[in-house]
């Protein structure tokens, strides 16, 4: 969602922020706007649609006016008000002295509106931002002071919040505030950064302090002031962050989408080093906190994520039931919230996030810390707020993820959750079993398999190019292979806009079939198991109503073999396992499909990478 960039140092402020807002391109954004300081001014310029746009202003401008060492800068995500010039941040105070860009909503800002409004300030967007800038312009008035400025005024907001202040009469500073969404302070010298997320400032620090909810933060070119909600000033928490500049490099791939999904047999190698180390060793993990006798006495598992991360809790369950016995209950982050949901000390839940800072998601894990439920979060952000809700972490370690669609992430959090099933089972003594012995023998061949399908995708593309011109799709399947069809129908939808749905394919006859004629193609997805024949007799069903049929499996036989309209065979794999497999067809079909229409791949229009707001 919205990206900030702060800067005060001795660079060209512009040159850092604008190079920092690119690198938060990928968070996703319709408008971008920069302001800075120089001659005891504020110059603000504001651009809707892409960065581009805003470069372009600024080329115009008179180099003294760009020429500053501090500035603010933003990506908006629009939520209130459209995506225009007027709504996109920075927004200011009437006067035009005091700057403001953020990050979240601010859920108060029509009761705080008409006081202000009496006040005499003007409301130039449909934004709650402005509301902000107001509140704390007045604040500043009294105070003369910008810290005590923002100090004061966060303690009358509602909602989210992550932001940046300046102010013309104190080019020396910019202060930052932070309240469930994220912002980090780089850590430079002679300089300082701020931003929503480490890309942003990877190419000048490793060093970054995390701002934690409720702290107010003034920064200066040789100073970092961090102060809790009370205003006492506290100590400064410094910390490495976990990546190189070069992971933000496509490393030749067209785009980031590809190399991530190409990347994937090394996602696997890499999150299975020292926790298999044999079909017949047991898993080793660590990161569980729980005692062997704490894990015996769970008797629930909920697990709880949003998009692409709950198609990884669907398939978790399968995997859990199957090794463990235990119950377990998935749900969407915002239907978990709001309610009364049943959990107690001897419920595990399992929190799933790629970017461990979806807003939905930390509301409900916050609402089951509650319960005194043992809260284990599977991310791909150890530095993240979710992560720091964890009583245990499964950090999945599969490298940042720019592409906005997931695809590796999705990988590494299958691979969390069969780790995680098997470590239960093996600890909880529900399986001695050839069962568990199969799935990690399987997961220890899967990097070459993935890597099979990956060495030769000219089928898969000549396939997309195929059926890129339908407006409509169908992916079935069933048994644990049913939510690989939500995540091919999610993955489709969101970079190509086509419309897609996953169905359990014994769903079809109940309602579906009625849709099926020759302009939807239905793509099955079947592997040779326990559904296999069921899911073939419901192709045959769709072929009777002129369907297209693509048949994504391992096995196909002889008098089967017309049945489909267009095949991808994949490696011999066990059903257990199939949906590590299966899920990379469909993640190129998608990006082929995607990539052939000429839609923008890695920046889907109106999606962000990390979804801050609930
Ligand atoms: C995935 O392709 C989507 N962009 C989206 O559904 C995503 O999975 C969802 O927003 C959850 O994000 P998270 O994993 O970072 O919590």
């Amino acid at each position: 969602m919205c990206g900030i960039v702060g800067y005060i140092g001795k660079k060209r402020a512009v040159d850092v922020i604008l190079k920092g807002l690119s690198y938060l391109e990928y968070r996703g954004y319709d408008s971008a706007g920069i302001a800075l300081i120089s001659d005891n001014t504020a110059h603000i310029y504001k651009a809707p649609g892409k960065l581009s746009n805003l470069k372009e202003i600024l080329s115009l401008e008179k180099e003294e006016n760009i020429n500053a060492n501090i500035g603010i800068g933003h990506t908006r995500w629009a939520t209130h008000g459209l995506p225009t010039e007027i709504n996109a941040h920075p927004h200011h105070c009437n006067c035009g002295s005091l700057t403001i860009v953020h990050n979240g909503i601010i859920e108060n800002y029509k009761d705080l509106k008409p006081d202000l409004e009496k006040k005499g300030c003007k409301f130039l967007s449909q934004t709650d931002t402005e509301v902000a800038a107001h509140l704390i312009a007045h604040e500043f008035a009294d105070t003369k002071d910008l810290l005590k400025a923002v100090q004061n005024a966060v303690k009358k907001l509602k909602g989210a919040y992550a932001f940046c202040v300046t102010h013309k009469s104190m080019p020396d500073r910019i202060i930052a505030a932070r309240k469930n969404a994220p912002l980090i302070i780089g850590v430079g010298e002679g300089e300082n950064f701020i931003a929503s997320d480490i890309p942003a400032i990877i190419e000048y620090t490793k060093k970054a302090i995390y701002l934690s909810d409720n702290q107010v933060a003034e920064i200066k070119t040789d100073s970092i002031k961090i102060y809790d909600e009370n205003d006492n000033l506290i100590a400064n928490k410094v910390e490495n962050l976990p990546f190189e500049p070069i992971a933000l490099s496509k490393m030749g791939y067209k785009h980031f989408m590809l190399k991530e999904i190409h990347e994937q047999p090394d996602v696997v190698r890499n999150i299975l080093i020292d926790k298999i180390k044999s079909e017949d060793l047991a898993v080793v993990l660590d990161d569980v906190k729980l005692s062997k006798e704490e894990l015996t006495k769970i008797n629930r598992i909920q697990i709880i994520a949003c998009g692409t991360s709950l198609h990884a809790g669907l398939v978790g369950k399968y995997i859990f039931e199957e090794l463990t016995g235990i119950p377990v209950d998935v749900e969407a982050s915002s239907e978990y919230i709001y309610r009364n949901t049943i959990a107690d000390k001897n419920t595990l839940v399992i929190g799933i996030s790629q970017s461990g800072e979806t807003a939905d998601t930390i509301t409900a894990i916050k609402q089951a810390k509650e319960k005194n439920s043992h809260i284990l979060i599977i991310t791909n952000r150890k530095d993240s707020a979710m992560a720091r809700l964890a009583d245990s972490l499964l950090p999945i370690n599969a490298g940042i993820e720019v592409s906005v669609a997931a695809t590796k992430s999705y990988m590494a959090q299958l691979l969390s959750l069969y780790l995680l099933a098997i470590y239960t089972a093996e600890n909880i003594g529900a399986k001695e079993n050839n069962l568990v012995k199969e799935i990690k023998k399987e997961l220890l061949t899967l990097p070459s398999k993935l890597e099979t399908i990956l060495n030769d995708t000219k089928n898969i593309e000549n396939i997309a190019k195929k059926y890129s011109s339908f407006k409509n799709f169908i992916f079935i399947a069933r048994g644990i292979n049913y939510p690989t069809a939500l995540e091919g129908a999610l993955k489709l939808k969101e970079i190509s806009y086509i419309n897609a749905t996953g169905y359990p394919a014994g769903e079809l006859k109940h309602g579906p079939i009625a849709m099926l004629d020759e302009t939807m193609p239905v793509l099955a997805v079947l592997n040779k198991g326990i559904v296999y024949d069921k899911v073939l007799s419901n192709c045959e069903e769709a072929k009777a109503r002129q369907a297209k049929l693509i048949g994504v499996t391992n096995f196909i036989d002889e008098k089967h073999k017309n049945l489909f309209d267009d095949t991808v065979i994949i490696p011999e794999i066990p059903d257990i396992v199939s949906p590590a497999l299966n899920i990379v067809v469909l993640q190129l079909l998608a990006y082929h499909i995607s990539e052939y229409l000429g839609k923008d791949v890695d920046q889907p229009r109106n999606l962000a990478k990390s979804v801050t707001v609930e």
